[in-house]
C-alpha cells in the first residue's frame, strides 16, 4: 500500500519508512506533486495535524498521514503548543528557549509535556494517534544534543535532560516515537 507521510522532513519519512517495513511504501510530499507549505492555522495540536492530513487527501487522494508535535507546559496555559516552532517570532532554539525561561520566571510548578499527534486518513478510516512525554522545565539549559526544548526539559522519572541523552534514549521515550508506534500497530493490525 502507498501512503504518502506529509512532510517535508526527509529524517522522519526515513525513520518511520524504516520501521513500517516491506507492506507500506512511504511516498513524500513531493513525490505525490505536492510542493506547497501545508497550512497549520489550529489551535491546537489536534487540529493542525487533521488540518495537514485532510487537505491532502482531499486535494491529492492518496492515503496520507501528517505529524504534529509542540511543548504544552502547564502554568503558561499550555504554551508555546502550536506555537512551538515560533515561539519568539523566530525559529531559534535559544530564542524560544528563553523566553520560555522569562515567562516562567519565579514559577515553581514547571510540569510540562511534549505532545506529537499522528492523523491518518485512507479511504476507509480518519485515526489520531498521540505520543505524550510528560516532564518538567529546569531553570537553565543542560546538554547539547537534540533539538527544539530538548535542554530544558527533564522527562519525568529521569535525571537528565533530553539534550543530555543520546537519540537512542530519546528515541525510546519520545512523544513521537510512542505516536509512531500506535500508528504502525494499527497498520499492521488492520492491515489498510
Ligand atoms: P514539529 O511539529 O515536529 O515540527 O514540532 C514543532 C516544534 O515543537 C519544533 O520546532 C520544536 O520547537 C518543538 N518540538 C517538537 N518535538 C520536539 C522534541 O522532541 N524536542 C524538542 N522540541 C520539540
Amino acid at each position: 500500500m502507498i501512503l504518502c507521510f506529509a512532510t517535508n522532513n526527509q529524517y522522519k519519512i526515513q525513520e518511520v519508512a524504516q520501521l513500517l517495513g516491506d507492506n507500506f511504501k512511504i511516498v513524500s510530499l513531493q513525490e505525490i506533486g505536492c510542493h506547497e507549505e501545508l497550512k497549520e492555522e489550529q489551535s491546537t495540536i489536534e487540529g493542525n495535524s487533521l488540518q495537514k492530513a485532510k487537505y491532502v487527501f482531499e486535494r491529492y487522494h492518496v492515503p496520507c498521514f501528517t505529524d504534529d508535535s509542540g511543548l504544552e507546559i502547564e502554568a503558561l496555559a499550555g504554551e508555546p503548543g502550536v506555537h512551538s516552532a515560533y515561539y519568539s517570532g523566530s525559529r531559534d532554539f535559544d530564542a524560544n528557549i528563553q523566553l520560555v525561561l522569562h515567562k516562567l520566571g519565579g514559577i515553581t510548578q514547571r510540569k510540562a509535556h511534549f505532545k506529537t499527534v499522528i492523523t491518518l486518513i485512507t479511504a476507509d478510516t480518519q485515526q489520531q494517534f498521540t505520543g505524550l512525554l510528560p516532564g518538567s522545565i529546569i531553570q537553565e539549559k543542560k546538554g547539547t544534543n537534540g533539538f527544539g526544548y530538548d535542554p530544558i526539559f527533564v522527562p519525568d522519572g529521569h535525571a537528565k535532560t533530553l539534550a543530555q541523552l543520546t537519540l537512542q534514549e530519546k528515541n525510546k521515550i519520545s512523544h513521537r516515537s510512542q505516536a509512531v508506534k500506535a500508528l504502525i500497530n494499527f497498520l499492521a493490525t488492520t492491515n489498510r
